[in-house]
């Protein structure tokens, strides 16, 4: 999980847009990537995915267009980014010039690493090609939505699927029916449109949004379940079970709260 290009850091809230630029380049420690605990790629390859180059022979020509090609998508994933997170920007601040208060607490996103995309298609038990790639892996852009309030995450994501050049392909509403474990967010897959030179592309981006409460618990149960040398009972399969009800409850308890003073 080295190579991580990754925008918004924690404490940055959205309303920060001028440090978005430094913040795309900078690496988090993100150690969100479900694929983490995927089994190893036998070998390191040349970024691309590929999976064909032999490391000590020179890259053939067609393979270096490979790689150049890869760069150019990764580079079309990270306009989408840029889009999408200023899209969501402008909302956080029309709303809060009419109602006093942002509806997003802060907005982070990640492109997905070479080698966490490789692991994907493999487990996926797909052809390495980059048109493979694309048609398949909708997650390569992910931003992921803090919001306050459970009816901030719902509002957000209205303001953000009303606007013309962006297409739902996805909701998967873990908020309504958790996951098993306890895991709540609302998941959208949605293509936005972004300009380039030579025209206009779709770009596939997924969206994660949740409330404070709901990734403080994401945020905590990824990092005890990827201590790798760990075991997890089912009892304490339980108990992590039960602190995301307890947030769910302090989600519920802070909306009636909120409706109750009319917010
Ligand atoms: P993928 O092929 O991995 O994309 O499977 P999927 O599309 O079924 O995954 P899903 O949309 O359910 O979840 C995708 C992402 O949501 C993960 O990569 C995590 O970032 C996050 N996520 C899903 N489930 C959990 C969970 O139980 N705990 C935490 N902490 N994060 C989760
Ligand atoms: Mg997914």
């Amino acid at each position: 999980m080295d190579e991580k290009v990754n925008v918004t850091d924690r404490e940055k809230t959205v309303n920060d847009e001028t440090n978005t630029d430094t913040a795309m380049k900078e690496k988090l420690d993100e150690a969100e990537y479900m694929e983490a605990d995927m089994p190893e790629q036998p070998e390191e390859q040349d970024g691309t995915g590929s999976g064909e180059t032999t490391s000590n022979l020179p890259l053939a020509a067609d393979q270096l267009d490979l790689a150049k090609q890869y760069k150019q998508m990764m580079m079309f994933y990270e306009a989408g980014i840029r889009q999408l997170t200023t899209k969501l920007q402008i909302l956080n601040r029309e709303f809060e010039q009419s109602n006093d208060r942002n509806p997003i607490e802060n907005i982070k996103s990640r492109i997905k690493s070479a080698e966490s995309i490789a692991k994907k298609m493999e487990r996926k038990g797909l052809p390495m090609t980059l048109s493979c790639l694309t048609n398949n892996i909708y997650d390569i852009a992910g931003i992921r939505v803090i919001c306050p309030f459970i009816t901030d995450v719902y509002e957000v994501a209205r303001m953000l699927l009303s606007q013309t050049d962006v297409e739902l392909v996805e909701v998967k509403d873990y908020i309504r029916e958790p996951k098993e474990n306890g895991y709540r967010s609302l998941h959208l897959i949605v293509k936005i449109n972004v300009f380039f030179s030579d025209g206009m592309r779709q770009v596939p981006v997924e969206v994660q949004m949740r409330t404070i409460a709901m990734n403080f618990w994401a945020s905590t149960e990824h990092q005890l379940r990827y201590k790798k040398d760990k075991v997890f009972t089912p009892e304490m399969h339980e108990r992590l079970k039960k602190c995301a009800d307890i947030m769910a409850d302090a989600d519920y308890q802070m909306q009636k709260l909120a409706e109750e003073i009319h917010f």
